[in-house]
């Protein structure tokens, strides 16, 4: 009976396309990132070979257990910075004094300069922050436990799974930088790379780590100014023009 195969055919074709639709549209991040699991194992593998092997030996199956399990199969916006307890647990090793670089909006030019934890040991050169660099992940109820069509943004909803990984992971690394301590900001920003832009906040909790803002239990993000000036030896290295080679 073709008519009504046709109609069939149709009608099939309009669901999946509704149901694509309404995948696609749901959040205006963008999804988990392909082979995630491959990538933070060789990242990790790689990590712990070659890039910085004096942090010994870590259990990178183990890690990435810990990393997916933070919000694996979860409401996407019900993810926390203390669900990474464990993997910052796994990862953490120590960063050596005076080699900590905080920065805001200059990624690019810091990683040249930090050049792999050689000159400087910038979060994205720790193993915590290695790992996910550049990634994008979430959960969600599928079969997969991830999207991998799209991810909430912190516009949507801040209690997302890569905003609580980057809070729990720049706090523990503020309350282990000791020493000199480097800030690189981006003059150019709209609106000027001070006063209070986030790597300053987080840079607070190196000499507070008893302040709200630097506990990664709370749901909270970097949302309150804080006024308090920080006794440690800052060089700013805002004209980043002469490294621009
Ligand atoms: C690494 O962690 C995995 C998963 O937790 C565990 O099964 C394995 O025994 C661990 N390996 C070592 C060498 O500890
Ligand atoms: C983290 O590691 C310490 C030992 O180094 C252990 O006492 C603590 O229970 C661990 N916490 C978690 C959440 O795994
Ligand atoms: C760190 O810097 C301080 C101040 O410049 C210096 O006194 C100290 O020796 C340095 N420590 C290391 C381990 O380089
Ligand atoms: C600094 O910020 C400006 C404006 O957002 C941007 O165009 C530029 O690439 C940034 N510089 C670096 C080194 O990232």
């Amino acid at each position: 009976m073709r008519p009504s195969r046709v109609t069939l055919d149709g009608l099939l074709f309009a669901m999946i396309t509704i149901i694509n639709l309404q995948r696609a549209d749901q959040w205006r991040g963008p999804g988990t990132t392909p082979n995630l699991e491959d990538i933070v194992i060789g990242r990790c593998y790689d990590y712990i070979e070659t890039v910085n092997p004096s942090v010994g030996k870590k259990n990178c199956t183990a890690i990435w257990e810990a990393f997916q399990g933070a919000f694996i199969s979860k409401d996407p916006c019900s993810v926390f910075p203390s669900d990474y307890e464990r993997y910052i647990n796994l990862t953490l090793h120590d960063i050596p004094m005076n080699k900590s670089l905080f920065w805001e909006n200059n990624k690019q030019l810091v990683h040249r300069l930090s050049d792999r934890g050689k000159r400087y040991m910038a979060l994205g050169d720790t193993l915590m922050g290695w790992l996910a660099d550049n990634l994008h992940f979430c959960g969600s109820s599928s079969n997969s436990g991830f999207d991998y069509n799209s991810c909430p943004t912190s516009s949507e909803c801040e209690s997302n799974a890569q905003e609580s990984f980057w809070r729990s992971a720049s706090v523990t690394y503020a309350k282990h930088s000791s020493g000199e301590i480097q800030i690189m900001l981006n003059g150019s920003t709209p609106g000027g790379g001070f006063p209070m832009p986030r790597a300053v906040r987080i840079l607070q909790c190196v000499d507070f780590p008893g302040n709200p803002e630097c506990t990664t239990n709370s749901g909270s993000g970097f949302t309150s100014v804080w006024m308090t000036m920080i006794p440690v030896w800052i060089t700013i290295m805002n004209n980043y023009g002469n490294m621009n080679d």
